[in-house]
């Protein structure tokens, strides 16, 4: 069996960032099941959040990102991000990263809920793509080794401890073992659970599955965001069209041409994301449509193809020119907040597991994550669990505690913040239903949107979790990809259904009909963990 120091899952930007990072450590191994560059994080198209425009401060960037948490972000994690984010977006200048400038200085932009323009960009709305390229081109010309296809399917743990990974090379077929002292987990979120997703087809939750088998504690499930305007044209694919336009100053008109925001919110179209894909299922209801419109026609026509080349030749190609007609949208599945709780430093509660990016739940976006804090936390976080291996190779190479590295805390508060401080929840035992069909993905991905999606209801939510659980017993022994994906999202949509089941208040992205305000004693987290002593 081979030997790694580290082994890396996943190749979008928290697998490369990390692996670029750790390569400096010790040998390094990415497993990634697609072909390098086949992630979510090629087609973000906002940017990355962070404060470093004039005018803007590490406190106004924590206020705003604690305000769109809905109470429920970490305080400490969110300063983290805040404080650490300079550094993290000079190291991916350094590494090669051409994000957008004008004379000299780096461009900002505003999406919803920012109080100041703060997200760097490149490309204009090809942020994602250039992040990947040059990351993966740095990892291609460094001695970090990467295997493509090959799909991780199961954790190797060994008296709590992390021993390695199984995996299956999806064009040989075969099963092999690799094992590390450090597995970590970049498998991306859980988008491709419903049935309208932004979300690319390798993003099945993977990791949270894996690590949930592993004996490991998954976080905040029932916060799920619907990103409010993504391209609803018959026979394309979903397609994002980039809150940034609003930022820019993009309006939303129902189906009749009514620019409805204002009539919901007073932040109107730069309300926070959540309240925005409310209101416009709100406005498709009313207007008995599926579609609502983004209308940039009043934009100066240069701004548009500056700003946004991608989304402009996007919808060109689909017969729509954008600059002078309206852009027909509606609300997506997009972005995971919770996943696999880890603490500041990226570790798990099983030793020498870690998880980062959109996998890792680091509860800095609380119930509804602020827009492009996503792929900043995907390098700040990466980069501290790298510090913390570090610091983990020198406890154990010099048995005594090592000078402290600046960004990781001391073992003795490590130990005190360890994950695992609320009482888990395991999945609760569900009557088998008589005559539910084997599932298959169009319909898992139905339920979920139908459900769990965008409104729910303790109704809808226990439906759902008795099929979920009447379909997690008909899964058979995965034998290839789409069938460990399938067993992957199941549960994960299981998770899902169940914390927000428990859930009984709206907060953030979790809205439900029967339970419509937020509620002081929910105040709290989900985790749950499985019931291992059931087996
Ligand atoms: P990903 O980039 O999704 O990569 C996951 C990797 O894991 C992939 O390589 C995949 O193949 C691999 N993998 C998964 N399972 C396995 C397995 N079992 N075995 C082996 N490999 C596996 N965020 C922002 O901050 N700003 C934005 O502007 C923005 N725009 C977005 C636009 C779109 C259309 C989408 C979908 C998301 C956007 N986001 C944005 C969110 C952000 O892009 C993601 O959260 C982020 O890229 C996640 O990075 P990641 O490295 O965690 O995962
Ligand atoms: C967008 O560009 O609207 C997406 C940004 C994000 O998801 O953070």
């Amino acid at each position: 069996m081979s030997y790694y120091d580290y082994i890396i899952i996943g190749s979008g930007i928290a697998g490369l960032y990390i692996a670029l990072l750790a390569i400096e450590r010790g040998s390094v191994l990415i497993l990634t099941k697609g072909s390098i560059d086949d992630c979510n994080t090629k087609y973000a198209q906002g940017g990355i959040a962070a404060p470093i425009g004039k005018g803007d401060s590490p406190e106004s960037h924590f206020e705003d990102t604690m305000a769109a948490g809905g109470g429920l972000c970490d305080a400490e994690a969110v300063r983290i991000l805040v404080n650490e984010a300079a550094e993290c977006i000079t190291d991916l200048i350094g590494l090669g990263v051409p994000f957008d400038t004008l004379n000299g200085e780096i461009t900002l932009t505003r999406e919803a809920a920012h109080s100041v323009p703060r997200v760097i960009h490149a490309g204009g709305d090809a942020t994602g793509e250039h992040i990947e390229v040059t990351l993966s081109q740095q990892v291609r010309s460094s001695p970090i080794e990467v295997l493509e296809h090959c799909l991780a399917t199961e954790i190797l743990v060994e008296n709590d401890k992390v021993k390695g990974v199984k995996a299956l090379d999806c064009r040989a077929g075969s099963m092999e073992e690799y094992s590390c002292r450090f597995l970590i987990l970049a498998t991306g979120g859980v988008g491709r659970l419903f049935k309208y997703t932004t979300n690319s087809d390798v993003v099945t939750g993977d990791g949270i599955a894996l690590a949930f088998e592993a004996g490991a504690e998954i976080c905040d499930m029932e916060f799920f965001q619907f990103h409010p305007t993504v391209l609803r044209l018959p026979g394309v694919a979903p397609f994002l069209i980039t809150e940034a336009v609003r930022g820019e100053g993009g309006i939303l008109r129902n189906v009749e041409g009514y620019r409805f925001m204002p009539d919901y919110v007073a932040e109107a179209e730069l309300a926070p994301r959540d309240i925005v894909a409310r209101s416009i299922v709100y406005e498709m209801k009313k207007t008995h449509s599926d579609r609502v419109f983004l209308d940039v026609t009043h934009l100066p026509p240069r701004l548009i193809t500056t700003r946004f080349p991608h989304i402009y030749r996007f919808c060109r190609e689909h017969g729509l020119d954008i600059a002078e007609g309206l852009i027909p949208v509606a609300p997506a599945a997009h972005y995971l907040m919770g996943g696999v709780s880890v603490n500041e430093c990226g570790e798990t509660n099983i030793s020498g597991l870690f998880a980062a990016g959109e996998t890792a739940c680091t509860r800095v976006h609380g119930a509804n994550r602020l827009a492009s804090n996503s792929l900043l936390e995907s390098v700040v976080f990466g980069k501290r669990v790298v510090e913390r291996t570090e610091m983990i190779q020198k406890l154990t190479v010099t048995a005594s505690v090592p000078q402290q590295s600046r960004r990781c805390p001391s073992e003795e508060e490590l130990q005190a913040r360890r994950r695992g401080s609320e009482e888990p929840y395991f999945l609760p035992e569900r009557e088998m239903l008589p005559s539910v069909p084997a599932p298959n993905l169009p319909e898992l991905q139905s339920l979920m949107w139908d459900k769990v999606g965008i409104i729910r209801s303790g109704e809808s939510l226990s439906e759902a979790a008795s099929i979920l659980s009447s379909w997690q017993r008909f899964l058979l022994q995965p034998i290839d990809r789409p069938s460990s994906e399938l067993n992957d999202l199941v549960l994960c949509g299981r998770i899902m259904t169940e914390a927000a089941l428990l859930r009984e208040e709206s907060r953030g992205a979790h809205f439900r009909t029967d339970f419509p305000h937020t509620l002081p004693e929910w105040q709290r987290h989900i985790v749950f963990r499985k019931d291992h002593g059931a087996e």
